[in-house]
């Protein structure tokens, strides 16, 4: 058996601070008990445990890092220049991800792309690979030799363009097999992955719904209402459809088990129908704001009691790091007229993605019997952050101060080191 602690301070989110004021914990001198990669406890320091305790003076504690939407073949085009989601798709990404025809290529960047996670502290990412089955396998043997949480998928696109084109059956026969030789090993999951409804023709969007009901272990993930232009074509393609979402609905794509990316032009309707199926949604703010798709209603999805969780959604999203998309998740919260504290922030990141996912027995949050993902934050990382995050700084004396500062500062420099059960995954150089 292997022990493990850590003292230090320790900041998790057990509940929804929207709803819950007892939902945050935080112990300024906290110890981290780990046996097996699991989490014995979590509480403060209250003397020898009786083990060797590693001490990490001025270090915070916090969950790993979520993120419920995220492209591993676009990294190599992250910030590129110019256009809308659409143009933005045919310039950029589909000529990214032809690439993927080479198994050797989708296995080098899946080493990169896992690299780039755990350097930024995610810890668990729901992935969508390209239209090729190797690219997701791909990303699974490098995953499960990271002995990871990531749940993956492969686009299913059979009006996809020239080059990246499935049809239904062998879509769903790629599907099959990567369900059957992936899923549930180790700590991987398999989503269900129909690109968006612009991709997919009726029947290849009936044979994901089958193939969501034929296995209960499996996720849906895809992406809804981000785009005016992908809104009014989603219509004109679908007329029979009441809206975007109703699309997904009709065949059988709405459930506790599905995550749409982006919901940023809902009607009401929409909104109301997720929530009551269980579903969740995956706010990207950086990729919206970098295609110019617009300004995601967080305050509508809680007034509604629909699960929002954080996505970067790279590579339109400008960030792998999660704080920086926090940080831009609060500039469009002012632009929106609403304000997200920075403990609800953490917490989306968190175990409010843990939760999006089902998986908020597992991860998201420090508690016994969760599994060790963690991350050891220096909160003085760069000069600017050691000024904003001191407990004595002049304006940065409390908690929620501090948090804030470090949440809109905070990149990868801040993440010192990155634990995937138990097991030191990154350190910072
Ligand atoms: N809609 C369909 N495909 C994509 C994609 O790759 N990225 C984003 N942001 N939206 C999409
Ligand atoms: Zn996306």
């Amino acid at each position: 058996m292997s022990t493990q602690a850590f003292r230090a301070s320790l900041l998790t989110l057990l509940d929804d601070p929207r709803t819950n004021p007892d939902a945050v914990a935080w112990h300024e001198d906290g110890l981290l008990l780990v046996e097996d990669g699991q989490i014995v406890s979590a509480g403060p320091y209250a003397g020898d445990p009786g083990v060797p305790v590693e001490p990490l003076p001025g270090r915070i504690l916090i969950p790993g890092l979520i993120d419920t939407h995220i492209h591993f073949p676009q990294t190599d085009i992250i910030a590129s220049y110019g256009a809308q989601l659409l143009d933005w798709l045919k310039t950029h990404t589909f000529p990214a991800e032809q690439a993927f025809v080479d198994p050797a290529h989708a296995a080098r960047l899946a080493e990169v792309f896992l690299d780039e996670l755990l350097r930024n502290g995610t810890t668990t990412a729901m992935v969508f690979g390209t239209v090729h089955k190797a690219s997701v396998d791909a990303l699974f043997a490098a995953a499960l030799a990271r002995n990871m949480r990531l749940i993956a998928g492969k686009c299913l696109m059979d009006h996809g363009p020239e080059g990246l084109r499935d049809a239904p059956d062998s879509g769903r026969a790629d599907s099959e097999a990567l369900i059957r030789d992936w899923s549930r090993r180790g700590r991987l999951g398999y989503a269900i992955t129909p690109r968006f409804a612009l991709s997919s023709s009726r029947e290849q969007l009936t044979g994901a719904g089958e193939m969501l009901a034929a296995h209960d272990h499996v996720w849906l993930q895809t992406h809804l209402s981000e785009n005016p232009t992908e809104i009014r074509l989603t219509a004109e393609r679908f007329p029979e459809a009441k809206d975007y979402l109703d699309v997904y609905d009709r065949h059988g794509l709405v459930t506790d088990r599905s995550v749409f990316a982006h919901g940023i032009h809902l009607r009401d309707r929409e909104v109301i129908r997720m929530a009551a199926a269980g579903s969740a949604v995956a706010f990207c703010p950086t990729s919206n704001l970098f295609l110019g798709s617009g300004l995601f209603d967080l305050a509508r999805c809680d007034a509604h009691g629909l699960r929002v969780a954080m996505g970067t959604d790279v590579g339109a999203g400008t960030s792998f790091s999660l704080f920086a998309t926090l940080a831009e998740a609060y500039k469009v919260g002012q632009l929106r007229g609403s304000n997200l504290d920075p403990f609800r922030a953490l917490y989306l990141a968190t175990l409010g993605g843990a939760r999006a996912l089902n998986l908020q027995d597992r991860i998201g949050s420090l508690q016994a019997g969760r599994e060790a993902d963690f991350l050891v934050l220096d909160p003085a990382a760069t000069p600017l952050l050691a000024r904003r995050t001191a407990p004595s700084s002049q304006r940065g004396g409390d908690l929620m101060s501090r948090l804030f500062a470090l949440i809109m500062l905070a990149d990868d420099r801040a993440v010192e080191r990155t634990y995937v059960m138990g097991r030191l995954a990154h350190q910072r150089a």
